[in-house]
This record gives structure tokens, sequence and C-alpha cells, in this order.
């Protein structure tokens, strides 16, 4: 008998999301790897053993139990695209959009993502920081253990850094796993006469003092640009993605969000890890990233907050053999939503998506497109300990109703939190 740090025995179900070492394409997509009267031994904030509470108590005991009798128990959720350092609002956008205003005639007026711009240039450090991190500790209490972050509300280099500095000081300090993304080509400030000047200020002052700031060697750190018909085209987002690549950065980009550029079959040419927003992405460029190791992140808390009725076609690429996944964008103009459990909620109904492809696009897949599938995302030997016990004996629960939170308690690298 192993003594251990702590025992999570009797979960009704207990949904590992395994993938064995590899994201989930086709078919696996629908095996959620339940194990009924689940338990997992965890050590050092790792999971040791995960098996049958029969198997798991023969073999171990430990200080500490959770009895997580009656209650389905899932991993911690990924959210692997949010803009979660930014100041300020945009009520009034909102109501301009229920009027009639689309989102792109507010950007090219000035409003949009040049508003939280400036909102965040004038906000100090202190106040950022802490505005954040409380977004972080909403996410936090809906299940999302594990984050990407983005900068790309500065726009100048002293901003920019100031936003890098926030999110790897909450890395730092807050439970939640947190990578970095440089998202400098976001959108071109009125500063400059035109995308290519901006974007080669980005990469030739931006980007060298950015990578500065980071430690290369060990921990994922991406490059992003929104990629988009009035922003930056194909060309000048390959450049931006290039030189981030030749720095040691990973590859992401927002693609095909309104305008079909073919910005995907850039991005996998480069070895993306990631395309994100896909929403008119054509079939012919859905089976080229279905056949890539690119992961292709949807973000139907998109369509939805925009008042559209067309989404990404997620099932398609799904079908394709591709890898999904699904995040929510959190952002104060696209995309206000911290919760993970009311993007799956929108994508099994409008991407068709069944709730076991929707929470292993949330977890196990979102890990991958962020360069930590091997850390987080499953409950499987040798990952960190981040899972969520729920309120209920039917994980589909948590997709099947919305606007709730049927989070009952948060565990992160072994340790239950409050
Ligand atoms: O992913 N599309 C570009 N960027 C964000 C929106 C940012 C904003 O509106 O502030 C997105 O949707
Ligand atoms: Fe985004």
């Amino acid at each position: 008998m192993q003594t251990v740090d702590l025992l999570l025995i009797h979960a009704e179900q207990l949904v590992t999301c395994a993938g064995g070492g590899k994201p989930k394409r086709g078919e696996q997509m629908r095996d959620a790897g339940m194990i009924v009267d689940g338990a997992l031994a965890v050590r050092d904030g790792r999971i040791l053993a995960v098996g049958t509470t029969r198997d798991i108590t023969a073999q171990y005991r430990a200080e500490r139990t959770i009895n997580a009798s009656g209650k389905a128990v899932i991993p911690g959720l990924v959210d692997c695209h949010t803009h979660t350092v930014y100041a300020g609002n945009r009520l009034d956008e909102f109501e301009m959009r229920i009027q009639g205003r689309s989102y792109m005639e507010i950007m090219a007026a000035g409003g949009g993502i040049m508003s939280t711009v400036r909102a965040t240039r004038a906000m100090p450090f202190e106040m950022l920081y802490a505005e954040s991190r409380a977004r972080l500790d909403t996410m936090l209490r809906l299940g999302t253990t594990t984050a990407e972050i983005k900068t790309g509300y500065g726009l100048d280099t002293e901003t920019e850094l100031k936003i890098l500095t926030v999110i790897t000081q909450l890395a730092a300090e807050h439970t939640l796993t947190i990578v970095p993304t440089f998202l400098g080509a976001h959108a071109v400030p009125p500063e400059y006469p035109d995308a290519a000047t901006y974007a080669g200020m980005v990469v030739h002052e931006m980007l060298p003092a950015v990578t500065a700031t980071q430690t290369m060697a060990r921990q994922p750190f991406f490059i992003d640009v929104f990629c988009e018909k009035g922003v930056f085209d194909v060309a000048t987002s390959r450049q931006v993605l290039a030189a981030g690549k030749r720095a040691g950065m990973g590859v992401k980009a927002h693609v095909d969000e309104f305008v079909n550029l073919g910005g995907v079959t850039m991005a996998v040419e480069l070895g993306a890890a990631s395309v994100d927003h896909l929403d008119v992405t054509p079939e012919a460029e859905l089976d080229i990233l279905g056949r890539s190791g690119t992961v292709g992140v949807a973000l139907p808390a998109v369509n939805f907050n925009l008042g559209g009725t067309h989404f990404a076609n997620a099932r398609y690429l799904v079908d394709a053999g591709g890898i999904l996944a699904l995040a929510t964008d959190i952002n104060p103009g696209s995309a206000p939503t911290p919760s993970m459990p009311m993007v799956m909620a929108i994508a099994t109904r409008y991407q068709k998506l069944l709730p076991a492809e929707a929470l292993n696009a949330a977890t196990l897949n979102a890990a991958y497109a962020i360069g930590l599938g091997e850390q987080v995302g499953s409950l499987e030997v040798g990952k960190q300990a981040d899972f969520l016990v729920l309120d209920t004996p039917d994980y589909r629960a948590m997709i099947y109703e919305f606007g709730g939170n049927l989070v009952e308690s948060v565990v992160v690298r072994g340790r239950l939190l409050a």
C-alpha cells in the first residue's frame, strides 16, 4: 500500500478525456474516456494513477480523500484563446450593434479594438493587473484551470510590454496555468499610414522587445495576428508570424472571422499550433486543416454575441479528421464571456457537436492548441492534477444546462480550492 497526497474516489463518472499522448480526431472525439465509479491518486500535484475506486483503493491510501459519490469529475477546462487583459467595456457598441451597425463597421469608424486600446493604454499597471486577475478568478469558478492570454490592446511597444508583464505576473501568481501570446498585430493603430508600415514596426521593434522579456527555452510562448480583410492581409500576416517563428515562438492566427482570405492555408504551411475562428473557412481549406497537425479553434461565443446565425463548420472539421478545440475568446467586443461551459452549450446546439466532442475540444485538444498537450487537458498519469467535481452525476448536464454553474469544486495541481 502506497501513501499519496490525495485520493479522489467514487466519482459516479470519472471523465478522463484521455488521448494517450495525442490530440483527438474524428471518431475519437465521441469517446470521453469515462470510468464508472472512478478514482484518482495524486502525488506532488500530479496524477499518479487513474482507475476504478476498487483498483485505486487497493493500491493507495492518503491523508486526504475526496469522496465524489453521486458526482461527475472532469478535467479542468482549458481556455486556449483569450484576451483577458483589457481595460473598460464596449457597452455603447453593444447597443449600436443591437440597432444594426456591424462589428467591422464600428471598427472601421475607429471604435472596436481601438476603443479598448485607448482604455488599456490609459490604465495604470496595477489596476490592469487587478481587473484581469478578477476575471481569471471568475473563469476559475466556472471551471477553467488553464488559459492562454493574448496581448493586443496596446499596439505600441510600451503598452504591449505592460500587458505582457501583467500576463507573466498573473502566470506567476494566479492559480491558473497561463500561456502568453504576443498579438501586436491585432489592429493597425491610427498613428501608422498602413498595415504594412505598422507590421514592419511590430517585427523590427516590438517583437525583439517582447522576446527579450521571456525565457523562451521551456515555456510555450506564441505569436498571433488578426488576418482579416481591412486589417492584416495574408502576405503581411505571414511576415509577422514567420518573424515570430524565427524568434522561437509558436504560431497562431485569427483567420476567416468575416472574410475568407486563405489564412488557414498560410498558417498550416508555417506549422501553426492553431488557427482560430474559422467562421467562413471553405471546405477545401478545412480539408487541408484536417490533414494537418494544426488545431482548429472554434469560438462560437463570438457568433452568439454578435447575434449571428452562422457558425464555424466545426462538424465538418471533426468529420474531416481535424483537431478541433473550443475557447471563449473572452474580450470586451466580440465575446464578453468568461464561461467555457457556455461555449460548450452553444457549440453543441449550433455546431452539432455531441457533449463528448465539445468536452474533448474544451480540454485535451485545447491543451494541444497552446503547447501543453503533455501537461494538462486530461486525467492521465503524469499530468497536472487539475479537475472539477460537478454537482451532477452525469457530465453532460454541464453542457445541457446553461447559464448556471455546475462546478462544485475545483482542484488545481492537487490542491482543493475553497
Ligand atoms: O478574436 N477578431 C479580432 N480580435 C478579437 C476581438 C477583439 C475585440 O473586439 O476587442 C476576436 O474576436
Ligand atoms: Fe481573439
